[in-house]
């Protein structure tokens, strides 16, 4: 087991009418409130309505329109509001998308050049206001890790900005807040929480043996209940365990003893940096392609532990059960109605040089990742999709 140092400073409130707690839990971070949003799914489910009943004591100034995959010129806008208003304290009510945006405008807010350099420099970051997340949405885990994802549309760069100072203070987590959730929402959350821990279990180092059965927990969860929460919306016992899946799923607890690059992440950003593609769909379609390309005689025997423990694949030989599993991660996603295919989404190979090329400059992909790949090596798993 690697050394390591485990702290997270963010208070979680997890459970029905959670929401109770905002007002005086925000309070003593001061009176004017930023609120982050996206493009209205608060004011159609009624989440909106909620939060500002307690936010009546407060003055509060409103971002609307956070789309997905977040960009920089959102953050730019928030940076100014809060510095113009003075604002004490950001309010992200949403998904990672919401939750990103505001933790970077949180930093930008702060800092006195353009937003973009505290990307390409974490050490800039040397302050940043309190943030405190609802969430409605499950996948990310941004309501209890450091970091935010953001794209430059100029340069077409989606980069991950990430140090302690972004964690949020307090995340409020109500699983009926998910219940309007449509499917495809629903679904690249499911993708996503199974791809985080994916990443963290797949890495050279097998001697953290605790953290991977944590993992496997974790991956049977989202196996067991990603579908149902497909079809019953508002089961609770379903979204309940997802919430939770997903907070567990990305929050370090996973890592702790192991360590390494991720290795489809990294190629996911990229592709959604130029296409715009939700990241759950983007990882449903890379992530069996990445496991059929890593697949050896090195690697069988972790990718055969996974087939047992979390498909319970009956199998003795280590590669067969290793490619029974693979076929059950296509399964499992195609049960969850994701595109299977770059071509479905409307992506062709022209792109794939480019893109190779800026998964292996912006990450240790070709370093330390589970399989060292380079730009050729992405270039096949790209066109395995
Ligand atoms: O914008 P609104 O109208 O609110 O609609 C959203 C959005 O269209 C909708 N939605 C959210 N909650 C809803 C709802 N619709 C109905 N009912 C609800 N309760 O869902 C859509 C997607 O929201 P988004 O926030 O984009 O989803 P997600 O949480 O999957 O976030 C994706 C972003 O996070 C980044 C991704 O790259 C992407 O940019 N990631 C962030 C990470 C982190 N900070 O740790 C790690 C991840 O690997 C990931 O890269
Ligand atoms: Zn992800």
């Amino acid at each position: 087991m690697n050394n390591f140092d485990f702290k997270i400073p963010t208070d979680i409130r997890f459970g029905k009418e959670k929401i109770s707690c905002l007002k005086e839990e925000v309070s003593s971070y001061g009176k004017k409130v930023l609120l982050v949003y996206g493009g209205g799914s608060i004011k159609r489910n009624g989440i909106y309505d909620e939060v500002m009943e307690q936010l009546k004591d407060f003055e509060v100034v409103e971002l609307s329109g956070i789309t997905p995959n977040p960009k920089l010129e959102t953050v730019r806008a928030g940076a100014k509001l809060c510095k113009e208003k003075g604002i004490d304290v950001i309010i992200a009510v949403g998904g990672g998308s919401t939750i990103d945006a505001s933790k970077h405008i949180a930093a930008a807010a702060c800092y006195n050049g353009d937003p973009w350099d505290l990307v390409l420099d974490r050490s800039l970051v040397k302050e940043a206001l309190p943030i405190a997340v609802v969430l409605t949405i499950c996948a990310t885990g941004s309501e209890m890790n450091s970091g935010a994802v953001i794209t430059n549309e100029e340069t077409h760069e989606k980069l991950e900005i990430n140090t302690p100072l972004l964690y949020p203070r307090l995340s409020i987590c109500d699983p009926t807040y998910l219940y309007s959730l449509p499917k495809k929402q629903t679904a690249a959350g499911v993708v996503d929480i199974l791809s985080h821990v994916m990443e963290q279990y797949f890495q050279p180092n097998d001697g953290a043996y605790i953290t991977d059965v944590l993992s496997e927990g974790v991956m049977k969860t989202v196996v067991k209940y990603g579908p149902i929460a497909m079809e019953e919306p508002d089961n609770y016992e379903a979204r309940s365990n997802l919430m939770w899946a997903s907070t567990v799923g990305l929050n370090h607890l996973l890592t702790v003893g192991k360590g390494g690059a991720w290795s489809v992440h990294p190629i996911e950003h990229v592709v959604s940096g130029f296409y715009d593609l939700t990241h759950g769909i983007g990882l449903a379609i890379l992530t069996p392609a990445w496991m059929e390309y890593v697949l050896n005689d090195d690697t069988k025997a972790r990718f055969a532990r996974f087939a047992r423990e979390v498909f319970r694949i009956i199998e003795g030989d280590d590669h067969k059960a290793a490619k029974k599993g693979i076929q059950c991660v296509r399964d499992f996603f195609e049960k969850l109605e994701m595109p299977c295919t770059f071509s479905e989404v409307g992506i062709d190979e022209s792109k794939y040089d480019k893109m190779a090329k800026e998964a292996v400059r912006t990450s240790n992909i070709s370093k330390t990742a589970y399989v060292h790949l380079d730009e050729k090596d992405v270039i096949e798993i790209l066109k395995k999709c």
